[in-house]
């Protein structure tokens, strides 16, 4: 491959390399022909193939494809091997209809669940959002169609999102937006990127280098293509300098001309030009459509969306075991989106569907009795005196009601964040009417996001459907029938208020600028630091059986749990791992700080895993651990650093409802080389492991003339420190007058670090 690249861009003219900075058209890349190089196909989705092409009129359509679950959704699974068949299927979809490239999946965090575009990415927490988003691009790209991560990166709000400045501390940066794409390029090999539109850190994304080229290609690895989000080019020399390589879509040969200029004038080199175009050629050979035709079944594909949505859904609450509905009796379905269901979000991520499942239809035949139906409110999500009385008095018959409510199409798309959290006041107002009516209600939810519910505890069962794609109706009907136990998990926290959310202080921004004022706290990160209440926590969601989790142990790297169905039917359950730092014994335990210098979370997410398990049966899952649990990401050393004390491991059914948990010992991260400066506090000194007990002693010994250390203990151990508290080096000149003038501490600083360095330099030699 790479010398057939070579031989290509040995041919090519200068001016055949520049045409390729760009896309052929908006949906192709550039393409040679005197070199026979085509130029390939990518399109939108990623829940399902949006191609958009012309008819025989001329006339532009999208072509019609499964429609699975968006991201949003999938994330509920807390399954990649499913993410990775439905990929599969979405990459058969493509190869049919000659699709070389989806542009998807997308992997930003959910900053806020005011961001209109939620429904399309993954995930609050870093850790699973990369796992989910790896599975899909493994099964799309096992299928030979290339993924693309995108909005690569921080791109968390669709206000100004063309201009806005994220604001964000490298430590949150590397910590919580990145890892989701390091993921996706080290563990799935994913072959292209989409910078976003944003500015991070008042530089566009497509225009930063340490981004781009320095982290993305230098330390993840990745060898396929960036491209630019639609238009979002600012300026294409800066862009194609730190590591653009095509612009999307092409802007009428304008900005090529800039490249031209910056070729001839020397800013633009012959390898940076080689470069991007050896990028482009390597994803277009890897990824040439089929000559022959290639077809897939939808119908398959429309029982595999079905199968998606059914493992996604998340049973929320049921009180008196509301749920499942036995059949045979009757039954008052409620709501218009029982007959026109919400089951994706808008814009560019849109799918034409082959089919959508009317609810109601599936729900007769699961009953197998009457099913009254009652809209509740119109078309445009508005209620009046009669359409609840109507509702009511279905419900009465019945003896027993479900409820579909949710966010209408305006409430959630591309280009528009959500001002509030609430539902239309129609679906409330319906939701409240049927409960108080009707002691056997269950309430269906489809959203892809979350709401404030201001009835949820007079709703005696929920079950959230999220966006459930194309064939949600099977998938709902069969487990409010309970045909199918529900095993979803949230993926993100719901709330009590808007006001409660981490970056309510910070969303959208002030004009351009968007302060990531809440940093590591993201999602539950925030909330369980906190203590605050939440409507349902991170990870949760009931089913219709019951699970005792019976042992955890730690072995070196690996932890395992023991999980065992106790109830009478058979279901699946998704064990979470969370890692807490043990406060240190010396310093303060405020904001869960577990030792010097870096503030921690209550907890995060390290491991996770879904197992089926039939009444009765017991299982042993296994969590391998690896450094990046136990990391942060230390801004003063430029990179992820193990962080050594002591750790709790917990098993956990969601973030708020731990089972068990074991205590780990960890190492301190050998190749970080601590620096003594004048400004280091001296309790650092004793506090941070990485400092050699050794150097430290010494240093202080001629710094706190007259003092010896005494055995044991962690902190302050030196006598003459007490009540010096957060003392750095420098003022003991002051107190020591003549015998330790400022170059003194300064050489006794030097010699400390280099006999520093040479012990360190000592220890990776063994
Ligand atoms: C969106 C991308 C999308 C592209 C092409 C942009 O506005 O941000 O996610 O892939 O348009 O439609």
């Amino acid at each position: 491959m790479e010398s057939k690249i070579k031989k290509l861009l040995s041919e090519m003219t200068v001016e055949e390399k520049i045409a390729f900075c760009e896309g052929g058209d908006a949906w192709h890349t550039a393409k040679l022909d005197r070199l026979g190089i085509p130029g390939i196909m990518m399109c939108d989705g990623p829940h399902g193939l949006r191609k958009r092409t012309k008819n025989e009129k001329g006339e532009m359509y999208t072509v019609k494809a499964t429609c699975f679950p968006p991201a949003a959704t999938m994330a509920n699974s807390w399954d990649p091997e499913l993410t990775a068949r439905v990929g599969a299927a979405i990459g058969e979809e493509c190869r049919a209809e000659k699709v070389s490239i989806l542009l998807g999946p997308g992997m930003n965090i959910k900053r806020s669940p005011t961001c209109g575009r939620n429904f399309e990415y993954y995930s609050e927490d870093p850790y699973l959002s990369g796992k989910m988003a790896a599975g899909f691009i493994r099964g799309l790209q096992e299928k030979g169609v290339a993924a693309c991560a995108k909005h690569f990166c921080v791109n968390n709000q669709e206000t100004r999102r063309f201009s806005t400045s994220a604001v964000v501390s490298e430590r949150a940066l590397h910590e919580i937006y990145l890892p989701s794409f390091e993921t996706a390029v080290k563990e799935a090999n994913v072959q292209t990127v989409m910078h976003s539109y944003n500015r991070v850190n008042g530089r566009y994304a497509g225009e930063n280098k340490e981004l781009l080229t320095d982290l993305l290609r230098g330390e993840w690895g990745f060898d396929g293509y960036v491209m630019s989000d639609w238009n979002a080019i600012s300026s294409r020399v800066a862009a194609y300098k730190a590591g653009c390589d095509v612009e999307m879509p092409p802007a009428h040969g304008v900005r090529t001309a800039e490249v031209r200029e910056a070729y001839k004038n020397g800013e633009i080199t012959q390898e940076e030009l080689d470069r991007s175009v050896a990028n482009v050629l390597r994803v277009i050979l890897r990824h040439l459509p089929a000559a022959e035709k290639e077809t897939f079944s939808p119908e398959e594909h429309h029982k595999a969306a079905a199968k998606a949505a059914e493992e996604c859904m998340v049973l929320l609450k049921n009180d008196g075991n509301v749920l499942p509905f036995a059949p045979g009796r009757p039954l008052a379905v409620i709501g218009a989106f029982a007959k026109k269901p919400r089951f994706q979000g808008g814009g560019s991520s849109h799918v034409e569907p082959l089919f959508v499942d009317d609810i109601t239809e599936y729900l007769a035949a699961e009953n197998g009795a009457e099913i009254r139906f009652a809209p509740g409110y119109d078309e445009k999500h508005e209620t009046n005196d009669s359409l609840i009385a109507e509702a009511v008095a279905a419900a009465r018959a019945c003896g027993r009601a479900v409820v579909f409510a949710g966010m209408p199409d305006s409430y959630e798309t591309e280009g528009r964040d959500r001002r509030h959290l609430r539902l239309p006041p129609a679906h409330d107002r319906l939701i409240e009417a049927v409960t108080a009516a009707c002691g056997e209600t269950a309430v269906v939810l489809m959203a892809g996001s979350p709401n404030e519910l201001p009835w949820a505890d007079k709703a005696p069962a929920i079950l959230h459907a999220y966006l459930g794609g194309q064939a949600l109706g099977g998938a709902v009907a069969r487990i409010l029938f309970g045909r199918v136990n529900p095993s979803g998990k949230l993926a993100e926290t719901h709330p009590v208020r808007l006001e409660d959310t981490p970056a309510y202080l910070n969303f959208p921004g002030d004009g351009d600028t968007c302060f990531y004022g809440e940093d590591v706290y993201v999602g539950y990160r925030w909330y369980d630091t906190r203590k605050a209440d939440v409507l349902f926590p991170f990870g949760h969601g009931l089913s219709y059986t019951k699970f005792a989790y019976t042992a955890i142990k730690a072995e070196g790297n690996t932890v395992t749990v023991t999980v065992k169905n106790v109830g009478a039917v058979a279901g699946k359950e998704t064990v979470q791992l969370y890692a807490s730092a043990r406060p240190h014994p010396v310093t303060s335990t405020y904001l869960g700080a577990s030792a010097f210098g870096f503030a921690r979370p209550a907890h995060w997410l390290v491991g996770f895993s879904k197992t089926e398990l039939a009444p009765g049966e017991e299982k042993e899952l296994v969590f391998p651990l690896d450094d990046r649990a136990f990391s942060v990401y230390d801004e003063k050393l430029g990179a992820f650093r193990r962080i050594g004390g002591e750790y709790e491991i917990s098993a956990a059914a969601s973030s708020r409802d731990v089972r068990l948990s074991v205590t780990v010992t960890v190492e301190e991260d050998e190749n970080a080389v601590p620096v003594v400066t004048k400004n280091t506090i001296f309790e650092d000194l004793f506090l941070d492991r990485r400092y050699p007990r050794e150097v430290v002693e010494k240093l202080v010994t001629v710094l706190f003339p007259g003092t010896e250390p005494q055995q044991g203990g962690e902190g302050l151990n030196f006598d003459a420190m007490r009540g010096k508290n957060g003392y750095v080096l420098r003022q003991r000149v002051t107190d020591l007058g003549e015998k330790l003038p400022p170059q003194k501490l300064d050489e006794l600083i030097a010699e400390a670090n280099g006999e520093i360095r040479a012990i360190y330099a000592a220890r990776a030699k063994k």
